[in-house]
Order: C-alpha cells, then structure tokens, then sequence
C-alpha cells in the first residue's frame, strides 16, 4: 500500500456544530500517524482556487468546543459545475481536473471531505476520478442514509427544544398558538425530535402531508379540554395535502440552489383564518439551530467520527464515510451514504410513540 504522508481536509456546505471537533480528531490523529495535514478553505472552493492552511497542533488545539468551522464552508460550490463571472456573465464550467492538479501539486495522498450529501456527492465524483478520499457525514439534517445520525443534529435539537420550552410558557401566558418553524430540507427529523423533546401538540413533517382540519381539531379539542393554549412545530420541508413545499428563495449560482422556508407563516395564517378568536404567533428558529458551541455528544461523535476517518484513511479503506451504527463506528461505502435522503418513516417506532402522548401530526390519524 501506498505510504500516505500528507492528507487534505475540507467543510464543504452548510455549517454545523462540531465541525471543528472533526477537524482537531483528524488532525491530532494524522500526527499521531506522522501524517501532515492541511485544510482548504471555504470549502470546494478553496479546493478549486488552491487556497489553504496548514493544520498542525497549535491550529487546532482547543477548538472541539467552539462552533462554525476553522477552514471556513460554502454550500454553494461544486467543482464539477463550478461557477464564476467570465466578462460580465454569470457560467458554470468543470474544474474538477484543476482541484486534482492542485492536490498533486501540493504532494497531497487524498481528502477527508466534511459534508452532507451535496459534499460526499462531490466527494464520491473524486473517488470516481482516482482520488483518495474518506467521508465524515455532517448535517443538522440528519437525513443522511447509511449512519443512524450526523453530527451537528443533537445540537440543532437541543436548540429547538430549548426554544420550545420558552415558547410554552408565553404561550401558556397568553393563551396563544405559538407556531415553531424549524430546519431539516426534505426531513422531519429535527422537527420529529424537538417536537417530542419540547411536548409539542402537533407536529407537521415533510413525510407526513397534513391535513389543516385535523390541526384545527387538535387545537379546539385542547380548548374543550381547558389548555387555552397550542405549540405546533412545522418543519421547513413540510406540506399540505394536495399542497406544494414553499420555498424560501433561489440561490442562483449554487448547484443546489432551492432554499426552504415560509410554511410556519402558512401554516399560522390558515390557523388564524380557521379561528379568528385564536392569537396565532410565528417563530423562525433559522440559522440559530446550526451556529454556537455543539452540545457533549456531538462534541464526542465528532471526535469519534474524526478518529475513525483517519484510521479509514491510514487503512486504505478509500470511497466510504464513517459511520456510526448503534454503538459502532463503522466505514461505510459513500454511495451508500448518498443513494436516497433518510426520511422519518410515518410506522416507525418514534412517530407511534410521539402519536401515543397525544402528538398530531396533522393527518387524521
Ligand atoms: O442543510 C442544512 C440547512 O441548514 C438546511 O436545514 C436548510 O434548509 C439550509 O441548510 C439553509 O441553507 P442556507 O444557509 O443557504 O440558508
């Protein structure tokens, strides 16, 4: 086998917290393996534009705690449809060969790519062209196949959740409905945790489209039962029977350019419309769920995730992402990984249970 010597690493897509944690495991352990690291910067980009730094011990010491990411991120850049400004107009081009050149230049034995599936989907395209790469899956989402959760998720949970619990008693105070939008793309998943963690009364998922008569029954069978007041959580994803997602904006120079948003003041309005003697109040959480200090689990995933990546790498294990099923840390093939989006699935244990303490998921269950 190949004697690895010095690795690259990059944060590609959305931040998410833990990030610098995966980059300290990663680092640590490529020294530990005498292995130099360097990281690219701003992501894909900084891949293509040849811009990085190197990651020795001092870099990273004392980032596992602090959120955002060290190397900075993009969400918008793919080398293999990269854009940029040629004489005033706006193209797109293939610069996957220019971020091979710049790897074999800088003497670089692979890639530890830090991404959801947009990332790894860039990442297994390198793997198909030659490159050595492992794969360390990231996403508040959670909705990656093939590893039971992505690190960043669990904080993004915590941060709904506390929002919840401050929405309850404003709620309870002004005998409201408080409506909670929350992120997640195409999956309930941050929506489903924090809806049960915060002791939701409704909770609507882009795998579950409602129904906005089962939610106004929801809400008036809790006035007849005397709690004057609602919390409904409403993933970005989510939407009506018969209905359409509601997107936020397009990002016209991204690859992936649709960006969710808007349904919790859908959603607020038709209740209001419904029961016009009802306060009805919108909260967005946005950005909130992926920004600040990662909570100890994912502070411990990352740092697990880390480690495995770069035993993967020195293992020869090349084209997978580390993985963590029930306790196990486990490298995985990265199509795995990317072949479909992991929903919530509407029998699954965790929506029957959600269901069994009174939870509607806007359907007429
Ligand atoms: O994938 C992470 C995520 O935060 C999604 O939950 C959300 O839809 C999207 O990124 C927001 O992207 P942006 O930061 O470009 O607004």
């Amino acid at each position: 086998m190949k004697e690895i010597r010095q690795i690259g690493i990059l944060t590609g897509g959305g931040d998410c917290p833990g990030l610098n944690a995966v980059i300290r495991a990663i680092s640590k352990t490529a020294i530990n393996y005498g292995v130099e690291v360097i990281g690219f910067i701003d992501g894909f980009k900084g891949l293509v534009e040849n811009r990085y730094m190197q990651l020795d011990l001092r870099t990273v010491s004392g980032i596992s705690h602090t959120g955002g990411t060290i190397l900075g991120t993009s969400n918008r850049d793919n080398p293999f449809q990269f854009f940029t400004i040629s004489d005033g107009a706006p193209q797109h081009s293939d610069e996957s060969d220019r971020a091979i050149a710049n790897m074999e230049h800088l003497g670089l034995d692979g890639l530890v790519v830090i991404g959801g599936d947009g990332s790894l989907n860039i990442a297994d395209r390198f793997s198909e062209k030659g490159v050595a790469i492992v794969g360390v899956p990231k996403t508040i989402d959670n909705d990656l196949s093939a590893t039971d959760v992505t690190f960043g998720f669990n904080t993004a949970v915590n941060t709904a959740s506390e929002a919840l619990d401050r929405l309850h008693t404003t709620a309870e105070s002004h005998h409201r409905v408080m409506v909670l939008e929350v992120m997640g793309r195409y999956a309930g998943w941050i929506a489903l945790h924090a809806g049960i963690s915060g002791g939701a009364d409704v909770i609507l998922i882009p795998e579950i489209p409602y129904n906005m008569d089962a939610v106004i029954s929801k809400i008036t069978q809790r006035y007849r039962q005397g709690k004057n007041f609602s919390i409904i959580v409403v993933a970005e994803g989510a939407l009506p029977e018969h209905g359409e997602i509601v997107i936020r904006n397009l990002v016209a120079t991204s690859h992936d350019p649709i960006r969710l948003g808007g349904i919790g003041q859908k959603v607020a309005e038709d209740i209001g419309n419904h029961l016009n003697n009802i306060e009805v109040r919108v909260t967005v959480l946005g950005h909130l769920q992926r920004g600040g200090s990662p909570i100890p689990y994912d502070r411990i995933l990352s740092t697990r995730y880390g480690v495995a990546a770069m035993d993967a790498f020195m293992a020869g294990q090349f084209g997978t992402m580390v993985s963590l099923r029930g306790d196990m840390i486990a490298a995985v093939p990265i199509k795995e990984a990317i072949k479909e989006i992991r929903k919530v699935q509407p029998e699954s244990e965790m929506v029957r249970a959600a269901r069994a303490v009174g939870i509607n998921f806007g359907d007429l269950y």
